[in-house]
């Protein structure tokens, strides 16, 4: 017979206090869970607007490392660089990643001489330093990347930004075996404490859009997915890549993007035991500034609530651009 049991599990009893709901609060957003990007060009004083990226903004190293200061003081513990270079600058095999001056040296050596209290992550690939965009030296029919000169071009790259005082070094190339290179690589230099934060489960993604703006880096022809993964495969793929990246020495994992990806999160957390990192990339935040623009979502509302969203999936960390809000809105 149907009694009233249905209705003794009463939920909203949970949710008429304010005080209530903030007790039983299980995911909040601190500002150390935040990693900081930073889009480093030459030059001294330069600020440029990303026209994408509405509020974001390449900024020479002297103005980088202001921005950094305040982030600093702020509670925010580390920012991820990339290096922006003149088009001309640029040539088949990204030599200029390979200069121990180059942008991304002169950024982690500027905050290091402000002795800025943030881990310095740098992204190690070679789509910003190649004239044709892709990350790394092409083979010879132009097909592809080639994988291994491509690891051994980053093991250099990595022994550089080591070298230049990067805490953290995160290779976002997708290419094979570059962890266990990377962890040889800069053991053998003497960097044994460098850590990996490797891009393990990247994928070939629409969403990176704007940040090829930001960063010059979009492939002058063809597209990444002959090394980026296909987001219409399954999750087993994603877990394949993280616990190879772990086996090869991996201190962090990152599933990227984030937001459209929160099952990915979710299925790496279960089946790694290192920390996982999300990034919400360029175009997530495109499209909530879009949105915002509009006035068609409640902008502080938003991105909290996209930010908890990838954080309850599984993430320890976040990269995202929304640092300067997260100040001004985390508890
Ligand atoms: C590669 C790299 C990319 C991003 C981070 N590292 C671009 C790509 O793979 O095409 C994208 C980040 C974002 O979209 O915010 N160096």
């Amino acid at each position: 017979m149907q009694d009233n049991l249905d209705i003794t599990v009463r939920p909203r009893r949970l949710r008429l206090r304010s005080e209530l709901r903030d007790m039983l609060k299980r995911v909040t957003i601190r500002r150390s869970d935040i990693i900081v990007p930073i889009f480093a060009i030459e030059g001294t004083g330069q600020k440029r607007e990303v026209a994408s990226m509405p509020g974001v903004f390449q900024m020479s190293v002297d103005v980088a490392t202001d921005y950094l200061a305040q982030r600093a003081a702020e509670g925010f513990k580390a920012y991820l660089v990339f290096g922006v270079i003149d088009r001309h600058k640029k040539d088949s095999v990204g030599s200029p990643a390979l200069d121990e001056n180059n942008i991304v040296c002169q950024m982690l050596r500027s905050a290091k001489k402000r002795k800025l209290a943030m881990v310095g992550i740098t992204d190690l690939c070679f789509c910003e330093y190649t004239d044709h965009g892709h990350c790394g030296p092409m083979t010879d029919d132009k097909s592809t990347v080639a994988n291994d000169p491509t690891v051994a071009r980053l093991v250099q790259q990595a022994v550089n930004h080591a070298r230049a005082g990067a805490d953290v070094i995160a290779p976002s190339g997708m290419m094979d075996g570059t962890v266990a290179g990377l962890r040889r690589g800069l053991d053998a230099a003497g960097f044994t404490d460098a850590a990996i934060l490797a891009y393990s489960v990247k994928y070939a993604s629409a969403f990176y859009g704007p940040f090829r703006d930001a960063a010059d880096s979009a492939p002058a022809f063809g597209d990444r997915r002959s090394y980026q993964m296909d987001p219409a495969r399954g999750t087993d793929e994603a877990v394949l890549e993280a616990t190879l990246d772990v086996q090869q020495g991996a201190d962090m994992v990152m599933v990227k993007p984030a937001g459209p990806y929160l099952d990915i999160i979710s299925a790496v957390r279960q089946r790694v035991t290192v920390p996982v990192v999300a990034y919400q990339v360029s175009g997530e935040y495109s499209m909530l500034e879009a949105a915002f623009r509009n006035g068609w979502l409640d902008r502080d509302r938003a991105i909290m609530e996209s930010l908890i969203a990838i954080k309850r999936a599984g993430a320890d960390l976040i990269i995202s651009y929304y640092a300067e809000e997260v100040a001004r809105l985390a508890e």
